[in-house]
């Protein structure tokens, strides 16, 4: 088995956090022990004097973790921009040796560990590393979500082909927030030969802001083949 997933996007605001709540809550009810971090976050919330990241609330509640927040989400940065710019703007420099030891130590907890990248494989974390950088230091495969716009399919071939030039391994593609027409999924998918493991509807009630997660585990618990991104292929 897996001992984790890492899930990357096209790009921002695709639904990673949502997608990744999901497949950490089905995997759970799997009967599995599992985790969830996002390493690096910005556009953190100062509340009671603490920065509170969303995305890590959001997963920490759809799965009942009680994993601290410095190890669920070792780097929290206030400005929502990209975190070598946040941290600059800020004067101070992430500290990767974080991410790294919260990472341990939730593979030590915890069966499986759900990762939510951040932005997209190529954004920068610091000097020497990219997300996608991060996702071969954690030594785990990719699912790359993405979703229905202008522009998606060359954002995902693009992400696809940047994955196997790092000799990432890619679970498949999801489709998150389909409208109606679903041909551009079958371009992805002929284009990048890469399994596009599920298409999410437009779902309501969901708000990674206000914590909300309508029933996107039960949907994901009813029709989704979930031991296609646990079993360990070859
Ligand atoms: N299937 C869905 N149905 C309804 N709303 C959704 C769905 N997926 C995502 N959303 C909404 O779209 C917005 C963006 O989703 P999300 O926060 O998961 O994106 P993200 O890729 O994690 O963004 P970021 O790069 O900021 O981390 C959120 O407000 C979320 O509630
Ligand atoms: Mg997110």
């Amino acid at each position: 088995m897996e001992k984790g997933i890492f899930v990357t996007g096209s790009g921002t605001g695709v639904g990673k956090t949502v997608i990744a709540g999901a497949i950490a809550a089905a995997i759970k009810a799997h009967g599995l022990d599992v985790g969830v971090m996002k390493p690096v976050a910005s556009g953190a919330k100062e509340i009671d004097g603490k920065l509170v990241s969303e995305d890590a609330v959001y997963l920490k509640k759809i799965i009942e973790s009680d994993d601290d927040d410095d190890l669920v989400a070792p780097v929290r940065l206030k400005p929502p921009i990209a975190p070598t710019m946040a941290a600059s703007t800020t004067g101070v420099s992430i500290d990767i040796g974080k991410v790294w030891k919260a990472y341990k130590e939730l593979t030590n907890r915890h069966d499986f560990v759900v990762v939510e990248g951040i932005g997209g494989l190529m954004v920068p974390i610091d000097d020497t590393l990219f997300v996608a950088d991060m996702a071969r230091e954690m030594d785990l495969p990719l699912v790359i979500v993405s979703s229905d716009y202008l522009g998606t399919i060359n954002h995902t071939l693009l992400t696809v082909e940047y994955a196997r030039s790092r000799n990432l391994r890619i679970k498949g593609i999801v489709i998150n927030m389909l409208k109606s027409s679903d041909g551009f999924v079958r371009e992805i998918e002929k284009y990048s030969s890469v399994p596009i493991l599920w298409t999410i509807p437009y779902i309501e009630n969901i708000c990674v802001e206000k914590c909300a997660h309508g029933d996107i585990v039960e949907y994901f618990c009813g029709g989704i083949n979930i031991s296609k991104i646990m079993r360990k292929e070859g």
